[in-house]
């Protein structure tokens, strides 16, 4: 079995136990997270990536202080993320120069696991995306189910509906190929992500 390192050990075994801290057993995104993280039971192929920062990364120290600080269910998790943090190749939407400036130069995604992750694994992909204050993330679907797992205030939105903060302590479920966005307000926003799809 290929090795993985004990930061993305910590930080995978964080992201679950923060799922399950802010769930129901039988809720959606709980059960959606049991699949992920029993497909990673086994590691994948590692895939270790040469560390890239974007433009918004200068909001990364701060967010993940206030995370590690902020005393409340995603602690821990916060802390796994600080570790990996360096490894990681940050990287903006493809096509956000489109959008905005504000957008393109005020997020920044990095993938954890799959396609341009730090390991390989089939159905499944873990990342984190960071937003400086008063960004909007636009609209965006996908077919797999996915949920955020909340480090900062922030907001979220499905479809028309109306704009949610799940709180610090809240995850935000996303059904298959549903139209979702997010925002920040005055605080930057930081969030893990998983998805699930086969
Ligand atoms: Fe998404």
């Amino acid at each position: 079995m290929p090795e993985r390192s004990a930061t993305l050990q910590a930080f995978l075994a964080s992201m679950h136990a923060t799922i399950q801290a802010r769930t129901h057993a039988s809720d959606p995104a709980a059960l959606a997270a049991g699949r992920i993280f029993a497909a990673l039971e086994e590691s994948g192929s590692s895939n270790p990536r040469q560390p890239k920062q974007v433009p918004a990364c200068a909001y990364l120290e701060d967010a993940l202080l206030a995370a590690t600080q902020a005393g409340r269910s995603g602690t821990e998790h916060a802390s796994a993320l600080a570790d990996l943090a360096p490894n990681l190749a940050w990287y903006t939407r493809p096509g956000s120069d489109d959008v905005d400036e504000r957008f393109a130069t005020g997020h920044a995604n990095a993938t954890i696991i799959g396609t341009g992750g730090l390991e390989e694994c089939p159905n499944v992909r873990i990342g984190v995306s960071l937003l400086a204050p008063d960004v909007h993330y636009p609209d965006h679907r996908h077919p797999p189910e996915e949920v955020y797992v909340p480090l900062s205030p922030g907001a979220w939105r499905q479809d028309d509906g109306p704009w949610r903060e799940p709180g610090l302590d809240g995850i935000v479920y996303n059904p298959p190929n549903i139209l979702h966005a997010m925002r920040s307000a005055s605080a930057p926003l930081l969030a893990t992500w998983c998805l699930w799809g086969e």
